[in-house]
């Protein structure tokens, strides 16, 4: 654990949630609640009949839970965000804030398996719920399909090398742990950049444990379809895999190719961009290390 017990501290917060425009009798989303840090700030410009509904894969989020009559936390994957407005019956909302990725608790727990710093068993989970796990990734996965993880997740050049080295090993034994695959790895870990070849190495997991990308794209999709017009979407992001996507989805509507011109020949798209890319400064960067990679985009529907 770190020195601090500290669930999450919220990057990017006043941005991000300036970002939703917020009006007070709104309906908002968090999908991603951590620690609540972003949800509190969303509460707090909200009005007595304003609603927040926020999501968390994670059962451990669900301590942070807030007393607050309209706030729901619901504990499933955002990429069913849609479904499960509807169970409450939402149709639509005024805005949708996304803080992608994994939460300092997640990385601080070491049994998680998340972080270079411990020894743990191959998990990754984000949710205790999902069948796939690290473990399976390293041990299970044909040649192929793990060359494609660290190739598409962690754009690593050696993907096709640290691919046969992780085959070579666990012919002989299953790889259980976090230790044992940084150990097997090692010849391939420079130590200039050690660190960094890891972090990649760790990121392509996780990623594929929990299908991020794919997430992501249904997630961006479904929020296109809930959103009322002017509905704000406001999405931070801590990769350029992340970020590729949500740039592409506010610019276009679409992940790949040009949208549709419309009578007049101007391409026809189902949001306007708000503002420029923003990132963190540098004191945020310094209190806050985990703050160093993130970008946040807002998009306001048509
Ligand atoms: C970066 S943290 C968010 C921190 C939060 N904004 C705060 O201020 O504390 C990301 C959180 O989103 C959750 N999460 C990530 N992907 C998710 C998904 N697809 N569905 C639901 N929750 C997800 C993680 O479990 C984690 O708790």
């Amino acid at each position: 654990m770190t020195m601090t017990m500290e669930y999450h501290n919220p990057v990017l917060l006043h941005a991000s949630v300036d970002g939703l425009n917020i009006k007070p009798d709104g309906i908002y989303v968090d999908v991603t609640f951590g620690g609540g840090g972003h949800s509190k700030e969303i509460l707090s410009r909200l009005g007595r009949n304003g609603k927040l509904f926020a999501f968390d894969q994670d059962e451990d989020a669900l301590a942070n839970a807030l007393e607050d009559e309209r706030f729901t936390l619901i504990n499933e994957n955002f990429r069913f965000i849609k479904r499960f407005l509807r169970f409450y019956g939402i149709k639509s909302v005024d805005g949708i804030l996304a803080d992608l990725g994994v939460s300092s608790h997640q990385f601080d727990v070491p049994e998680r398996g998340f972080s270079t710093r411990f020894d743990a068993g191959l998990d990754m989970r984000m949710s205790q719920k999902n069948n796939l796990n690290a473990y399976k990734v390293v041990n299970e996965y044909d040649e192929a399909n793990l060359r494609r993880v660290f190739l598409d997740y962690g754009e690593l050049k050696n993907a096709p090398v640290l691919t046969r080295t992780i085959l070579e090993a666990r012919e002989f034994n299953p790889i259980k742990t976090t230790d044992r695959l940084k150990e097997i790895l090692s010849q391939h870990l420079p130590e200039r950049v050690k660190n960094k070849v890891l972090a990649q190495i760790y990121q392509a997991i996780r990623i594929e444990v929990n299908q991020e990308m794919d997430v992501l794209r249904e997630f961006l999709e479904q929020s296109l379809e809930v959103l009322n017009p002017e509905g704000r979407l406001s999405v931070i992001s801590y990769h350029s895999l992340e970020d590729r996507l949500v740039k592409r989805f506010m610019k276009n509507g679409m992940f790949e190719g040009e949208p549709e011109r419309d009578f007049f020949g101007n391409f026809s798209v189902p949001f306007k961009t708000v503002g420029k890319l923003i990132v963190p400064d540098s004191s945020e960067i310094k209190e806050n290390n985990r703050a160093r990679s993130a970008k946040l985009r807002i998009a306001e529907k048509k």
